[in-house]
């Protein structure tokens, strides 16, 4: 079944816009694309997201920003962490994420998104080429020791139930585009890793 025949509503009809992505891309000088940073709580993906943003800003590129904070509150509120949830989250990111990428933006995400058949759905929905998954490894003992949110400490206390880690599954990517080994790197290495490998494709 193809998504196209998931889809309720009757007598709708996708717009043939004039401009394209292609028109974009020519006016911001570069590719639109995905780059979809997952990992444990507390690994650095939003830290590294932001600190790359800041950059690419900086270049004059035309970059998108997602992750818990715009959209746990706002989109997704009526979600919670339970598997079902959790897939619903990534799903209406992925698809916003690609309204994003198709007016040439470079759309950043930064989501826990523990399980693969997740982040394989947004590769789908989005042209060969234009979703990197970058996985942002860092081990649980580094999550737990910095705890920048005390969520471990409860989650450990039985206080939260389901916490990703703990006692609710992360599955690691096998064959991520991009691979940060935090413990290898410090992050003004992993900015500069991620610039390069963006160079390449932009
Ligand atoms: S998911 O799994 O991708 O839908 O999660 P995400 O939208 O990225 O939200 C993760 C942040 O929510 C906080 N939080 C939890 N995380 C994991 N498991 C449970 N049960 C949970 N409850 C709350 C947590 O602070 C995550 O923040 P980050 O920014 O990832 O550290």
């Amino acid at each position: 079944e193809t998504q196209k025949d998931q889809v309720k509503s009757t007598n709708i009809k996708v717009e043939d816009f004039d401009l394209t992505r292609e028109d974009y891309e020519k006016r911001n000088g570069h590719k639109g694309c995905v780059l979809w940073f997952t990992g444990l709580s507390g690994s650095g993906k939003s830290t590294i997201a932001k600190a790359l943003m800041a950059e690419l800003h900086a270049q004059g590129k035309h970059v998108n920003s997602l992750d818990g904070d715009n959209v746990r509150f706002g989109l997704c509120s009526d979600l919670g962490f339970t598997a079902k949830d959790r897939s619903e989250n990534i799903r209406r990111i992925g698809e916003l994420a690609k309204l994003f990428m198709e007016n040439g933006n470079i759309v950043l995400c930064s989501f826990i998104s523990p399980f693969q058949k997740d982040r394989d759905f947004v590769r789908s929905i989005l042209p060969d080429g234009r979703f990197f998954e970058v996985f942002v490894d860092t081990n649980i003992e580094t999550c737990i020791e910095r705890d920048p949110k005390g969520l471990y400490k409860k989650a450990l206390a039985g206080e939260i139930n389901g916490f990703t880690g703990i006692d609710s599954p992360y599955e690691a990517p096998q064959t991520p585009e991009i691979h940060l080994k935090t413990d290898q790197l410090n992050p003004e290495e992993f900015l500069q890793e991620l610039i390069t490998q963006l160079q390449a494709i932009l």
